[in-house]
């Protein structure tokens, strides 16, 4: 027992998930996993393998923006505050954050991997025993049950790093948006992570890294469709795309079908054929200038503005105005 944590669990196992996943997959014009699926125990622990890659900058680049700009952190948002955390995944960069503002008094942590949540929270708890932590285990698609957690009186900052907002199309990167701002309250903040759109390659190395590491995070999805579902993909039979696809202004990584290939989906005989791509994840690359405007149309006041020498990667401070 931890004194200053409290756990709550909204991901259960349920039919409806399953069944997107089904119809995802038998999509005629694209098959699809959403990317949510990445996060089982051992793809948040790849996940946090690539963040230490060399090719990929943004973790690094970010948590270098947080540490060497500390000041604006602690000037411009409020003490006491307290700190909801959507997607939270290791904790390098919650860490940063907590050391860098003004007395923090709760942290609220979201993730959708149970077991890496709960090992993360104990260690924040344990670390910062003056800051009630409160774990929830849930996805980004269930803000309605996070916001009941949350406590109306006291201020707000949400945060939002390692450009996750990326991974939703504008859309729902709006629809996220307008939820976090229901959760937060006018006049509470919104600290938010995002990758810059920069010269191709270096973008597309970030997502092709040379140990492999993306490829295999990229191929563990199918183990977590088959322990969801009971399918029985076989990941040696794909192989890992990434690429810019510069209409759409975004990194797309697919699992290549190496060969004509059937699959059990409960009872469904799914065909793929060789050379067919199951689309797993975009990673959209904005200007700020494209990000602020999203923002602002979400309903968002920009505070700041913070990015590294090579503008590789932006940190906005947002602030909720209306409701
Ligand atoms: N939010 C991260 C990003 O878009 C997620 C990510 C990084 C990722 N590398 C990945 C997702 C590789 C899938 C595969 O950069």
């Amino acid at each position: 027992m931890i004194e200053n944590l409290d756990v709550y669990n909204f991901k259960e196992h349920d039919q409806e998930e399953d069944s997107e996943i089904i119809s995802d997959l038998k999509n005629s014009e694209q098959k699809k996993i959403n990317s949510k699926h990445f996060y089982d125990e051992k793809g948040s622990k790849l996940f946090d393998m690539i963040s230490e890659l060399k090719e990929y900058y943004p973790t690094r680049t970010e948590i270098e923006i947080i540490e060497s700009q500390k000041i604006s952190f602690r000037n411009k948002l409020p003490s006491n505050a307290s700190i909801i955390e959507f997607g939270s995944g290791s904790n390098k960069k919650i860490k940063k954050l907590l050391n860098a503002l003004n007395n923090p008094k709760e942290y609220i942590s979201i993730d959708i991997s149970y077991d890496f949540l709960l090992d993360n929270a104990k260690e924040i708890a344990k670390k910062y025993p003056k800051i009630n932590v409160k774990a929830i285990c849930a996805d980004l698609y269930q803000l309605g049950s996070i916001s009941k957690i949350v406590n109306n009186n006291s201020q707000k900052i949400g945060f939002f790093p390692g450009s996750t907002i990326g991974n939703f199309s504008e859309n729902d990167a709006k629809k996220l948006l307008l939820g976090f701002k229901k959760i937060l309250g006018k006049g509470n903040f919104l600290i938010i992570g995002v990758d810059l759109r920069k010269d191709r390659k270096i973008m597309e190395q970030a997502y092709n890294d040379s140990k492999g590491i993306t490829a295999k995070f990229n191929k563990n999805i199918l183990n977590g469709i088959n322990n969801k579902i009971g399918s029985k993909f076989d990941v040696n039979n794909f192989e890992h795309k990434a690429y810019f696809n510069e209409k759409k202004k975004r990194i797309e990584m697919h699992l290549i079908s190496r060969e004509n290939q059937n699959i059990l989906l409960k009872d469904y005989d799914l065909k793929i054929q060789k050379g067919e791509s199951i689309h797993t994840e975009n990673s959209h690359k904005y200007t700020s200038e494209e990000f602020e405007k999203l923002a602002v149309s979400s309903g968002y006041k920009k505070v700041d503005f913070l990015t590294d020498q090579k503008k590789y990667f932006g940190v906005f401070f947002l602030k909720v105005i209306g409701n």
